[in-house]
């Protein structure tokens, strides 16, 4: 129970986030998503909404839930949050397998060895660490306020990142975290910088969810309201120290030993983890504020490591194209590719690189969450219960459940295959309307076509779940397309096609190609990479060298824009179609 106080005209939802308090609120309190849902159990609110009365069931409304978004208290109320922002139950995809790469971390420990200052020398404690020799660069203050609870010891370790000087340690001890911050679920892992070795991993849902489900909504957020940006930097920043707190705790690792934090994300994401505003994001003509390197104190946003711990933020090619891409082409090694490859990182938005001998271009597209099990009916992560493979055989369907569970609903590599069997069995149709006739048609309670994929446990495919997958495959396709269309490329001329994101390999690649998204003949030359932001967050935490290739590759890369692309639209509206193109 939480207690709600009245403030101005605030409704709830507003209340709540006000206090720290967040709810899922997909539609970031437009009245659209329905999931905002709290239980009104004491006090006085304004009268229900029609929208909450098409969003609510009747027992819903019996039972006193309401709308958060749309319910004002009018004094003091009480409250049970039903929707609340929950951790990620399922495993957020942590990265792939690391290439191999030269080890050779910014983040170096050497050892030192602090020499006996006396009356004849008159050296400075400092000098005792260069033997008499200054220096090469300023002390952090940090570092001189230790240097006295050093005098006398012999065996101690600096720790510099490049040339400049972090901190003098007794052990030997420096490590860092690398972060790949998605829309919807952020991955983190731990870096031993003194071997090279993963220490420990952690996901969770990015807690920003609670301020819109996709970047626009949290632009939009930043737009509307006053410090908007700096709200959800917090929200970020603080989950991700207690993931930190968390892997430090798991590997007994001071936090005070970790001096470097690599993130790579998309445009949005970056501006908000430094609090930078989002408004240019969201008015035309859609400028980043910045693109290239960011590499700055990360104390200054918060973050509780050693005091002299940096951020490195992996640079952008555009607006569009992220350092969560660029880390991408990083890890599928496609930037110095002898042979033609297609590189797509499917997420909430789905970003397409198509490199020819090195040569690359790239663009982006709103696929919609429909493929992370979002804004599906039965969608859900890849959890135990959630199917995610389905067969269909005439009247039967056969599903492959996580964990052999009792199915509860579908994830997208299960949302997937349901589609591509529905097209190859008749079940929809060219336009993605669901058969009138076929065995697994059955009308829903709303008077709507679905299609029952299990009738004990409810598990369906509607019309509207048909329409998302074709919003996400028509998004997909028209870009890839496009691309193949600007380097004059046919589907027989690409060799290799790499996908990454967060599907598990267990994702087969007829799915890709049966539901449409990648052309059939892509089918054979399809592998996945996994989550290749995070593994390359990872490789340019071990390399400095990998760094330099992911600043070259973010400068190499030419960026395309489809909505001006000559014929985009019509490509667009054909790559809707089951056979269009
Ligand atoms: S209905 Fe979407 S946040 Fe309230």
């Amino acid at each position: 129970m939480i207690k709600v106080d009245p403030h101005a005209d605030a409704n709830i939802l507003e209340r709540l986030r006000a206090a720290g308090i967040l709810l899922e609120s997909p539609c970031n309190g437009k009245g659209l998503c329905g999931k905002c849902k709290v239980r009104i159990l004491n006090g006085e609110v304004s009268p229900l909404t029609e929208r909450e009365r098409a969003c609510l069931s009747g027992e819903e409304i019996e039972a006193d839930v309401r709308l958060a978004c749309l319910t004002v208290p009018k004094g003091p109320v009480e409250i049970d949050p039903l929707g609340l922002l929950g951790e990620a139950p399922g495993k957020v995809l942590g990265g792939g397998k690391l290439p191999d790469i030269p080890f050779a971390p910014m983040v170096t420990a050497a050892a030192v060895r602090m020499a006996e200052p006396d009356f004849e020398n008159g050296w400075s404690l400092c000098d005792s660490i260069g033997n008499g020799a200054k220096l090469e660069r300023d002390l952090p203050l940090s570092f001189l306020q230790k240097l006295p609870d050093m005098e006398g010891k012999k065996n101690l370790w600096m720790i510099r990142q490049g040339l400049e000087y972090l901190d003098l340690r007794e052990d030997l001890q420096a490590f860092g975290l690398a972060v790949d911050i998605g829309t919807t679920t952020v991955a983190v892992s731990l870096v031993d910088l003194c071997t090279g070795t993963i220490k420990a991993e952690d996901g969770f849902v990015n807690p920003q969810k609670a301020f819109g489900l996709d970047v626009l909504s949290r632009i939009h957020y930043d737009m509307e309201h006053p410090g908007g940006v700096l709200e959800l930097r917090r929200v970020i920043v603080e989950r991700l120290q207690q993931s930190a707190a968390k892997l430090a705790a798991i590997t007994s690792v001071s936090l005070d030993a970790v001096y470097e934090v690599v993130v790579g994300g998309n445009a949005t994401m970056l501006h908000a983890l430094l609090g930078v505003s989002l408004k240019s994001l969201g008015r035309a003509p859609y400028n980043s504020v910045f693109t290239g390197v960011v590499n700055i104190p990360a104390r200054e946003l918060g973050f509780e490591l050693n005091r002299e711990a940096r951020i490195y933020c992996i640079p952008a090619v555009s607006t569009y194209i992220g350092g969560d891409i660029v880390a991408g082409v990083l890890t599928a090694r496609i930037d110095r590719a002898k042979d033609t490859v297609l590189f797509i990182d499917i997420g909430t938005n789905g970003e397409i690189v198509l490199s020819r001998k090195g040569k690359m271009y790239a663009c982006s597209c709103a696929a919609g969450p429909a493929l992370e099990g979002m804004n599906i009916s039965c969608g859900m992560r890849a959890e135990p219960g959630a199917v995610e493979h389905v067969s269909i055989d005439g009247d039967r369907v056969l599903l492959g459940v996580i964990g052999n569970a009792a199915p509860k609903g579908l994830c997208g590599s299960g949302i997937l295959e349901a589609v591509s069997q529905a097209v190859e069995k008749g079940l929809i149709g060219k336009t993605g309307r669901i058969a009138a006739d076929s065995p697994l048609t059955v009308v829903d309670e709303n008077g709507k076509r679905c299609i029952l994929l299990d009738k004990k446990f409810g598990i369906r495919l509607t019309q509207n779940d048909i329409r998302q997958v074709q919003l996400c495959k028509g998004a997909i396709l028209s870009g890839v397309l496009t691309l193949m269309e600007r380097l004059q490329l046919s589907e027989k001329d690409i060799d290799r096609v790499i996908v990454a994101g967060q599907f598990g390999k267990h994702l087969k690649p007829e799915s890709l190609t049966g539901a449409q998204l990648l052309p059939k003949a892509m089918a054979k030359s399809i592998s996945y990479i996994g989550n290749s932001s995070m593994t390359g967050a990872q490789m340019c935490l071990l390399s400095k060298y990998e760094r330099q290739r992911a600043e070259q590759i973010a400068q190499n890369i030419q960026y395309v824009e489809l909505s001006v692309s000559p014929g985009y639209e019509k490509l667009f509206t054909r790559s809707l179609q089951f056979g269009g193109v």
